[in-house]
């Protein structure tokens, strides 16, 4: 069995950040989203990976490599324009071949991982197995109506959702796919959907079995969902302290503080993390928060947010919270004092807060 993994996409929910990097590589809990579907795969016992890339491929490719640091073998499939996820599986039929596969979109976590599902399908006659989840909004994603277990129906973000379950971003697919895939014509928003390949395997008779997960999982396509992203990772983190943590400070809860980072004077209460050679002082460095490497935090309050690396927070009056800050951003304090900031700032920025 191969993986799949899509990292292309055009990311506009996460714009800026994603006017200058690829949305599967910001850091959760301080790793890339990517690392997160990369180890999930391996659990499986899939080592055999096919990474889609399109325009930040370059910012892929460095960041993962050619997958020795978890035994994998990482092939790249350039995708030159976003044209969908069943386009996404249509130009990969070449590294695929007559496999069977897993798609998992580059973007969607799940905690518990995928081996279960993995192994659930290879026992199976099916042609295809898709997960499902209850969700509240099912008009954003696609959705499934089932009959007798078995998937009769696929709509893409219907307006009107006929059930509340949607697809999550982990798929199983036989050969049988590229059948649908080269079938299958561009949709409404140009998109050769994949909602509509699952449907023509529906359609010609094909079998397409769902499994309803109930852990926890995650598009984190939007800024909310990352942060309950980091959240949820965080919530399982083990304690380490590799830093230096001077007397006037505090640690309190579930903290790691990586090496060459100094805490002066300063409060950690966890679940956070801080990553390396970061300088934490006269601040506090609230629950669910992740700092990524080298950056600084001075005569601050955060909570509740992610910082990548190299950004500094200097003297603001308030708490900063709910906030996803690119790569080195600088803000600093003005004048004027409002109650709070919730900001999503892409990378290189300089902001002055009032
Ligand atoms: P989406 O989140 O559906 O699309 P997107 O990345 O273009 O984001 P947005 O809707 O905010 O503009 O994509 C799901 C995953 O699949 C994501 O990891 C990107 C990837 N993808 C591709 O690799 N190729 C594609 O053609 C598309 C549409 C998505």
């Amino acid at each position: 069995m191969k993986a799949l993994i899509l990292s292309g996409g055009k990311g506009t929910r996460l714009r800026p950040i994603t006017y200058t990097g690829a949305k599967q590589l910001v850091p959760v809990a301080n790793k890339p989203i990517l690392f997160y579907t990369i180890e999930a795969v391996m659990a499986a016992g899939i080592h055999d990976i096919g990474i889609v890339v399109g325009e930040t491929r370059e910012e892929v490719r460095a960041a993962v490599g050619k997958g020795e640091r978890w035994g994998v073998k990482i092939t790249y499939i350039q995708q030159d324009a976003p044209l969908g996820l069943a386009h996404a599986v249509k130009i990969s039929e070449d590294f695929i071949q007559k496999d069977s596969f897993v798609m998992y979109l580059g973007d969607n976590l799940i905690k518990d991982g995928i081996t279960s599902f993995v192994d659930e399908y290879c026992k199976s006659d099916a042609n295809a197995q898709i997960l499902l989840a209850h969700v509240p909004n099912p008009q954003e994603f696609g959705v499934a109506q089932l009959k007798a277990g078995r998937v009769v129906k696929l709509i893409e973000k219907p307006k009107d959702p006929p059930t509340d379950l949607a697809l999550v971003g982990v798929y199983m697919f036989d050969s049988t796919i590229f059948e649908a895939v080269n079938s299958i014509t561009p949709s409404a928003r140009g998109e050769l959907e994949i909602t509509d390949a699952i449907q023509y395997l529906v359609d010609h008779n094909y079998k397409v079995q769902s499994h309803i997960i109930s852990g926890w999982w995650k598009d984190t396509g939007k800024l909310e969902d990352m942060l309950e992203a980091n959240r949820i990772i965080l919530d399982g983190m083990e304690t380490s302290v590799e830093g230096e943590v001077d007397e006037e400070s505090e640690i309190a809860g579930r903290v790691k503080i990586g090496k060459g980072t100094r805490i002066v004077n300063s409060c950690v209460r966890g679940p956070a993390i801080i990553g390396e050679d970061c300088l934490i002082e006269n601040a506090f460095v609230g629950p669910y928060s992740s700092v990524n490497d080298r950056c600084i935090i001075s005569a601050s309050e955060i909570e509740h947010s992610i910082i990548l690396e190299d950004s500094q927070i200097l003297s603001i009056g308030s708490r900063l919270e709910d906030s996803l800050i690119g790569k080195n951003v600088k803000i600093t304090k003005d004048s004027k004092k409002p109650k709070a900031y919730r900001m999503m700032v892409g990378d290189n920025s300089a902001i002055s807060v009032v």
